[in-house]
């Protein structure tokens, strides 16, 4: 192996990227004023199930690719001195406990702007200059992962054995293939799958297999070089997927990990209600009561058909 490649594998992962410059046309109108990621999920913004994960995994820089109209998003980590004093002096400190979580540490979070919705591939290859020569974690705050161990924590560990890049990948619909990056799988090994290629949106009569890529990555600094190179790919906007394509061949390679968790899409409304429900009916203070509410409505529902 060569030194660069065997250096990338023991570097620790310690930034990640959160690219939040989408459009959320799936939640308009919502998303003509807020952000997708402040949108709240019980009671706390996806981004913060993002950035729970992330610190998690060890990571300690936070970087942001925003765009116009996510100034929402920014103030979300900042300080609020008159909220914080106001509970302060009434005694609240369960809630600043609660805001604590919020807050990030002087220079440990970073903002890039993306000035133009050019893609996933793009968002992430504007973060470039703050990330540098080392491995680093990509996450998207609208797939919202429920898992006993996050599933970015499963990642750097599952990485610090094959190095390269790794993907979060799962198995959908064989007729969902045209929604996903997919992998076309070289070895199998169960948890962890070797790719020798990647393509991304297939129709299920192209797909080389099921199993897709979903909102997680560990990238080496050699996609975004990839990315600064890129022709515009699939759909007009510039593939992470491609980028990270040109890699199978490398001695380390592109690696797909069988995480253990659920996949919630936030992006889409029907995976933003089924995550509202599962993590609604999952929490210790809101749960039961939640539950007795759904079963009366299904009863209701059922003896009006
Ligand atoms: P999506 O494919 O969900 O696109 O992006 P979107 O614009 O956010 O939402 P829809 O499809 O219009 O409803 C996946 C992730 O990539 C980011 C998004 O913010 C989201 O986290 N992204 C996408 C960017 O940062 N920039 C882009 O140009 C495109």
């Amino acid at each position: 192996m060569r030194n660069n490649e065997s250096n990338m594998r023991t570097k620790k992962i310690t930034k990640a990227v959160f690219p939040v410059a989408g459009l959320g046309t799936r939640f308009l109108p919502a998303t003509k004023s807020i952000p997708k990621e402040i949108m709240t999920l019980v009671d706390r913004p996806l981004i913060q199930y993002a950035i729970d994960e992330a610190r998690a995994a060890g990571i300690k820089e936070f970087i942001f690719v925003t765009a116009r109209g996510k100034s929402a998003l920014e103030d979300y980590f900042d300080h609020a001195p008159e909220l914080e004093s106001e509970l302060r002096k009434k005694g609240k400190t369960e809630l600043l406990d609660i805001l604590k979580d919020t807050n990030m540490d002087s220079g440990a979070i970073a903002y890039v702007r993306q000035n133009r919705a050019l893609g996933l591939g793009h968002a992430v290859w504007c973060a470039r200059r703050l990330i540098g020569n080392e491995p680093f974690a990509v996450l998207l705050p609208d797939d919202v992962i429920a898992a006993d161990r996050p599933c970015l924590q499963q990642m750097v560990e599952a990485h610090a054995e094959t190095g390269g890049c790794m993907v979060a990948a799962m198995e959908v619909a064989p007729q969902r293939t045209s929604s996903y990056g997919i992998l076309d799988i070289g070895e199998d090994g169960g948890t962890i799958v070797r790719a020798k290629g990647l393509v991304e949106k297939p129709r299920p009569e192209d797909a080389p297999s099921n199993l897709a890529i979903i909102g997680r990555y560990i990238l080496t600094p050699k996609v975004l070089t990839n990315l600064n190179r890129m022709k515009q790919g699939a759909g007009g906007e510039i593939q992470l997927t491609d980028a990270i394509a040109e890699e199978v061949d490398t001695a380390a390679g592109v690696h797909g990990l069988r995480f253990r968790g659920h996949r919630y899409d936030c992006g889409s409304k029907i995976g933003f209600l089924q995550a509202t429900v599962a993590f609604g009916l999952s929490r210790p203070d809101l749960g039961a009561e939640f539950e007795s509410f759904l079963h009366e409505l299904m009863a209701t529902q059922k003896a009006a058909q």
